[in-house]
């Protein structure tokens, strides 16, 4: 009783410590604040690339530019051959139908892919924003394409499932936005764009749709000081309403990568291969070319299920969050093959996901001699996670783990535990039949001490 009674004073002292913080605009407090820590158990997030792109659906969602700029023949070819002459962007507006988005079955979608959290591109570098913002007047979801919210639709179901949590991806920079343009041809000393057009906005998604995870992109071309990145974080976290929970990556400034803001996130599709001294995310995509719908993708053109568990455990062992990402059609749908991958990254996730949800790294994050052998360890420490991913045949050596014959090792998906020995260096076990477990792809033994 007395220590249950410490525990909620000293629960009571660290949380208003926590809403009293003050963070001024500046990076070392900023950079103070930790990230919260259901991010890092999450593990698991799903990524949505959607918008007026998704309309031509050719190429990827750089559609609009690498056809204005030249250079992409194959998109001029595209446009030639099935569009009339003079034929603009913003004429796909209206063919950004959605007729068939549902938002409710998306977020059953996610929650079965094992994930716990999402975050859907509210404003792509085109500009058109998927919420009637008023600062972007008839180049929105309501004004053009589906007149639906369909963050607030979106963001509506996932509230709706409580192991799903709401996050949204925002462009700084439009390609096209004059104000944008002028303020680059200034050389950045001007900043009207981002007085007038991007933390309004910006602030606007926030308080309408509450995310908790900010994902800003398209920060390259200019400083953080020009985006005003540490005001709109100062007011993020001492005033908006996701100061207490929200996560945010470090795309912040042509200068922030890797330096400021939160988890970090490279440049796309980040797998270091070894332990990161800071949170990261890998946000990577199951249609390999693209991060938007493309009509014409192959098979190929898709990471296989052993493929996508395998960057799962290589994320994961190094200390990543993995965030898939899919493209749906300009209807609202999502094609069957994402959804099948989905699917089966969840089925995965089923069998194997105590190793990975909670999880923390281990001492090794793969193994010595063996090689696609990756691990994790429980966050009390009393078990090793081991996951292989490729069956080794009757047995495998794991040079990382030492031998004691008091350790029992078990596989997820599987009855009893599994025999082994002393080899050099570490253990060898014994696999089961490859018909007496129910994992396929990636198996996970676990070594309890
Ligand atoms: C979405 O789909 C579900 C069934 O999956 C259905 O019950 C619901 O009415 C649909 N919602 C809309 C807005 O069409
Ligand atoms: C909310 O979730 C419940 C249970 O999963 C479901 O029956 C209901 O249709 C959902 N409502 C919306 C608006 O998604
Ligand atoms: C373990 O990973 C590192 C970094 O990715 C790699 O260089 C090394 O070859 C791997 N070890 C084995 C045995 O595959």
């Amino acid at each position: 009783m007395a220590k249950l009674f410490l525990f909620i004073v000293t629960s009571a002292l660290f949380l208003s410590h926590c809403h009293t913080q003050n963070y001024t605009p500046d990076w070392p407090s900023i950079d103070s604040r930790p990230i919260p820590a259901w991010y890092d158990e999450a593990k698991i997030g799903i990524f949505i690339h959607w918008g007026v792109y998704s309309v031509p659906a050719f190429k990827n969602e750089w559609f609009w530019t690498e056809w204005k700029s030249g250079g992409c023949p194959a998109c001029e070819e595209f446009m030639t051959a099935h569009y009339k002459p003079g034929f603009t962007y913003q004429e796909f507006g209206p063919d950004f139908t959605a007729e068939f988005f549902n938002a409710s079955d998306w977020a059953d979608l996610f929650q079965r892919a094992g994930a716990n959290y999402v975050v859907l591109t509210s404003k792509h570098h085109e500009g058109y924003t998927l919420w009637p913002s008023k600062y972007s007047f008839s180049w929105n979801s309501m004004d053009v394409g589906p007149h639906r919210d369909l963050v607030g639709e979106f963001a509506a179901a996932i509230r709706n499932r409580t192991s799903l949590r709401f996050g949204l991806y925002y462009s700084m920079y439009e390609w096209y936005n004059p104000l944008w343009m002028q303020d680059k041809a200034n050389g950045f000393t001007t900043d009207e764009f981002v007085t007038t057009k991007v933390i309004p906005a910006f602030k606007e998604v926030v308080e309408r749709y509450v995310p908790e995870i900010v994902w800003p992109d398209g920060e390259w071309e200019a400083l953080s000081t020009y985006w005003k990145s540490t005001e709109f974080l100062a007011w993020l976290y001492n005033e908006s309403p996701v100061k207490d929970t929200v996560a945010i990556n470090d795309r912040w400034g042509s200068e922030t990568r890797g330096e400021h803001g939160g988890f970090w996130t490279g440049g796309d599709r980040l797998n270091p291969g070894y332990l990161l001294p800071h949170k990261w995310e890998n946000c990577m995509t199951l249609d390999k070319q693209s991060w938007g719908y493309r009509k014409n993708a192959k098979i190929e053109d898709y990471l296989t299920p052993e493929e996508l568990m395998r960057t799962l455990v290589e994320t994961v062992s190094c200390g990543g969050n993995l965030l898939v990402n899919v493209g749906p059609t300009r209807e609202g749908m999502i094609a069957p093959i994402q959804q099948e991958r989905l699917l089966q990254m969840g089925d995965w996730l089923g069998v194997n996901g105590v190793a990975v949800y909670g999880s923390v790294p281990w001492t090794s994050q793969n193994d010595t001699v063996t090689q696609g052998v990756w691990y994790t360890a429980s966050s009390d420490g009393s078990k090793i996670y081991a996951f292989v991913t490729s069956w080794p045949g009757e047995s495998v050596q794991l040079g990382a783990v030492t031998y004691n014959p008091t350790i029992t090792i078990s596989m997820l998906g599987h009855e009893g535990n599994l025999p082994f020995d002393a080899a050099s260096p570490g253990i060898r076990i014994l696999f089961p039949r490859p018909d007496l477990t129910t994992s396929k792809w990636t198996w996970t033994l676990v070594i309890t001490n």
